[in-house]
């Protein structure tokens, strides 16, 4: 028998937004109940690129080490190549997700983390176990009907138990929709979509032994250009999920957005084309279809309902930014609702969210269906027919004006796909420049983006609204190197000075002291807390030595003041209670 319960903040929806937001507040030891309606975790892989930026998210979580475990490294999905069959003619290969030789370097300056792979159905059990552990209660088959805020600042939400089809209340005082790309949550508060959704496609979950045709070009996936096929499935993709034994094969029409429902011996026959062995044993385990979207909810909070994940941003896999905003979704406004249901900041703190994620939602958005028609561009080169194709094929291999202009081409088309594969950039300059939370000082000056690559290149900077920039830190000769990340976030606001800086560590133990606030001080500098060995971050600190960077629990820049003023700790104290609504 199901009883109404209360709960501080329900959240809705298990997938990556809502199980990372349960495990980062029970890390704060605030307790919460989540509900799916799904009977378990994701039953098929979905997201699979997991970026430095999101992995960053669980390692300051605790679950850096579990989830590599689990997933593929960087060297798994080292490449990405396009082919005419998977036995067959190779057209084109490009390095993917940092693995280009020439810019590996970059990857290693922006994080401590490394890119991997990890299909949602891999992800979401590590997650949901460590929520679990940490106190949130989840409550898989349970399905969101309705919300009311009343004026005593409680929310009643009405929920169903799929297996006893019993109805409940659950009363909290915040609630989260992360209840995906169909959220009844967002539906409930009337928020509006803007944009569209505009084709649908099909996924065929297969386990297939395809070793010989991988282990040589490790890569995330292969596109086939095979136009012997039927037009429901003209053009596709064969992502790996597991290596090399389990993959995702996505089909398209390139023709026409009309979706087609094939039958099962069909998508087999199609298969074995795609692959062009006969030979090679395939297990369906499932066909699923799934809809291109291009859609961004207006704004991400109503009263005391905040929305994050695919329910506010909805677009195609290009760039594999989807789950992975997802985490840094819930990374962003977990650490709020924390500080507020503690007593130790305001609730209107919690408004931020749509000022600083809906920026980012609205370029990844735009990112992954800009990256799609680089796609439908070398489709349309390709040539959709056998006809066409033996033309093109015969073009790219004669010695004409033609053949050298076609080649020249495909070429460009391939290098342009770059911007999905080596964007560095959108996985990192996550800004939050229109951010409530942040403090700039007079005359602080903005880095100049001018001549920068925003989609390929990291914006290093402690100007307020960044990402607190990754330098590795020696404490003494004898022990390990440590990320300035690992130094700053759970749960604690952190304070970086230098040399003659003192007196901001002493503010922060004052501050501490006073308002009960979770601030912790490092001097970066000889014979301080740690040493800056390689001056990485005297490169990149942007203050003075005496000077302070101030970082939120969510590892971004809030407020820096070039050098040290004659009283730090009244400044200090103003800016605090300026970020936190407090009195
Ligand atoms: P997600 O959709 O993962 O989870 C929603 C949660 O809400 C689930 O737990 C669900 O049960 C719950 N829920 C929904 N309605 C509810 C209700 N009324 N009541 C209670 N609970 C409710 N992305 C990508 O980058 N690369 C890819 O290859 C793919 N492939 C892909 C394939 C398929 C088939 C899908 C459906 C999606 C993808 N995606 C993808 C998108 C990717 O899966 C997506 O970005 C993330 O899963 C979004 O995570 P969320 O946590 O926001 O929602």
């Amino acid at each position: 028998v199901c009883h109404d319960i209360s709960t501080p903040v329900l959240v809705v929806g298990a997938g990556p937004a809502g199980a990372t937001t349960a495990l980062l507040l029970g890390r704060y030891g605030i307790p919460s109940v989540v509900i799916s309606r799904h009977r378990g975790t994701a039953n098929t892989p979905r997201a699979h690129i997991f970026n430095q930026r999101a992995m960053e998210v669980l390692r300051d979580a605790g679950i850096e080490g579990p989830v590599k475990h689990v997933a593929s490294t960087k060297e798994q999905i080292a490449h990405v190549a396009w082919l005419h069959t998977l036995n067959g003619e190779e057209y084109g290969r490009v390095y993917a997700w940092g693995a280009k030789p020439d810019r590996i370097g970059e990857y290693l300056v922006a994080s401590p983390c490394e890119m991997s792979d990890l299909p949602q159905s891999v992800l979401e059990p590590v997650l949901v176990s460590e929520a679990r552990r940490l106190g949130a209660d989840i409550r898989f088959s349970t399905e969101f009907l309705s919300q009311r805020q009343s004026s005593d600042g409680k929310i009643v939400t009405s929920v169903h138990n799929r297996n006893t089809s019993e109805t409940y209340n659950i009363t909290s005082q915040y609630l989260v929709g992360a209840d995906g790309a169909r959220s009844r949550v967002l539906d409930s508060l009337e928020i509006p979509i803007d944009g569209k959704s505009l084709s649908d496609a099909f996924g065929v979950h297969i386990r297939a032994d395809m070793t010989q045709y991988f282990i040589h070009r490790p890569g995330s996936m292969v596109w086939i250009l095979n136009p012997d096929a039927p037009d429901w499935s003209s053009h596709g993709s064969i992502r790996m999920v597991r290596p090399w034994t389990e993959f995702m094969v996505s089909m398209h029409n390139a023709k026409a957005d009309t979706y087609h429902e094939p039958r099962k011996e069909d998508v087999l026959k199609r298969l074995h084309q795609m692959i062009g062995d006969d030979s090679v044993h395939i297990e369906i385990l499932d066909i699923s279809r799934w809809t291109i979207n291009d859609q961004v909810a207006r704004t991400w909070h109503k009263g005391r309902v905040f929305c994050i994940g695919d329910a506010v941003h909805r677009h195609p896999p290009i760039n594999g930014l989807g789950s992975n905003t997802c985490i840094s979704d819930a990374f962003n406004i977990s650490w709020k609702l924390a500080y507020v249901l503690q007593g130790l900041a305001d609730p209107s703190i919690l408004d931020s969210l749509t000022a600083e994620r809906k920026p980012v939602g609205d370029g990844v958005v735009r990112r992954a269906n800009t990256g799609m028609l680089v796609h439908r561009k070398l489709w349309a080169l390709m040539g959709s027919t056998r006809e066409e194709r033996s033309i093109v094929s015969n073009t790219l291999r004669s010695a004409t004006v033609e053949g050298a202009a076609l080649r020249k081409r495909l070429r460009t088309i391939i290098e342009d796909t770059d911007d999905e594969f080596n964007a560095l950039g959108i996985q990192m300059n996550q800004v939050y420049s229109a951010s409530s939370l942040t403090v700039i000082e007079e005359g602080d000056i903005r880095p100049d983006v001018s001549n920068v690559n925003l989609l390929k290149q990291q914006v290093i900077s402690t100007f307020p609204g960044y990402h607190l920039p990754h330098v590795w830190v020696v404490k003494d000769s004898l022990s390990e190197r440590i990320s300035t990340l690992d130094l700053a976030g759970h749960g604690q606001f952190t304070l970086f000075t230098g040399i003659g800086g003192k007196p901001w560590i002493e503010a922060a133990e004052d501050v501490t002291r006073e308002i009960g606030l979770p601030l912790k001080g490092y001097g970066i500098g000889s014979g301080l807390d740690y040493l800056d060995a390689s001056w990485d971050w005297e490169r990149v600190r942007g203050v003075d030595e005496d000077g302070v960077v101030l970082v939120r629990p969510d590892h971004f820049v809030c407020w820096r003041y070039i050098r040290a003023p004659a009283d730090p700790a009244k400044r200090l104290r103003e800016v605090i209670q300026q970020l936190l609504g407090l009195p």
